[in-house]
């Protein structure tokens, strides 16, 4: 196993939040990540490299050890299964909620209740264990759409402020669990490369913790 690092960064909306914290840490990348068609990156540190790719593909490449280290949202994670990596840090960035939402007033369905999602794994597994019966319809977004266009009852999906629901006419309904981005480790580059991934694991979390010792202080 090569001794080099390779990190998977979530692009979008996490890889705003995650690279101040990696600066933190003391890795930078060597160039404007923004400002290229790159997609994989040197850093300041020699061994260390960055990949940046779509934030359902980081636990793909961490679990098959394409990359050693990844940056997903715990809502992506849920939806893979945590098979194949360790998920040692909460880097407590891009917090929001992983609920179901309907229309705002309407009773929610006795009967077989239709749910559009992205989430499918996650909302069978979550209608199952509530013993609701579920048809679970995939979308790849705009979930709030849904039941409007009377394509579904229910969404299962990520809400922060609320304001995307209410701009729909929809409500939240009940949690399914609080979500925010983790760093996750390659099992197998967990044993093989210890002595690297040990000090970037702890200096990610002094990083984390300074952040949180600042919000209280
Ligand atoms: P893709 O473009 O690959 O389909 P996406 O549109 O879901 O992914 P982003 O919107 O950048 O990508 O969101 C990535 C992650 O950020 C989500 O998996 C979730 O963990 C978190 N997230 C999504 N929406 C919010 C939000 N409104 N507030 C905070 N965090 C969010
Ligand atoms: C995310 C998510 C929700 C919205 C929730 O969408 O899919 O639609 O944020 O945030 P709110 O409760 O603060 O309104 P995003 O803005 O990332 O757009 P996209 O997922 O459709 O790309």
């Amino acid at each position: 196993m090569s001794k080099q690092l390779i990190l998977a960064l979530s692009k979008g909306r996490i890889l705003d939040e995650t690279l101040p914290l990696l600066a933190e840490a003391g890795i930078t990348p060597a160039e404007d990540l923004g400002a290229s068609r790159k997609l994989l990156f040197d850093t300041n540190l020699p061994d260390v490299k960055l990949v940046v790719i779509r934030a359902t593909d980081v636990p793909t490449y961490v679990q098959l050890g394409a990359a050693d280290v990844g940056v997903a949202g715990k809502d992506v994670l849920l939806e893979h299964g945590a098979e194949g990596f360790y998920e040692p840090l909460d880097l407590g960035i891009a917090e929001c909620k992983l609920m179901t939402a309907g229309v705002r007033g309407a009773e929610p369905s006795h009967a077989r209740r239709r749910v559009a999602t992205k989430f499918v794994n996650v909302a069978k597994r979550y209608y199952a264990e509530q013993g609701i019966q579920a048809e679970v319809i995939k979308l790849y977004g705009a979930m709030e759409l849904a039941p409007l266009m009377n394509l579904a009852d229910e969404i299962v999906d990520i809400v922060d402020t609320g304001s995307t629901l209410r701009a729909n006419g929809m409500e939240p309904r009940e949690l399914i669990a609080p979500i925010s981005t983790r760093l996750v480790v390659n099992k197998a580059a967990m044993t093989m490369k210890h002595d690297r991934l040990k000090p970037l694991i702890a200096r990610l979390r002094e990083a984390v913790e300074r952040r949180s010792a600042d919000v209280s202080a």
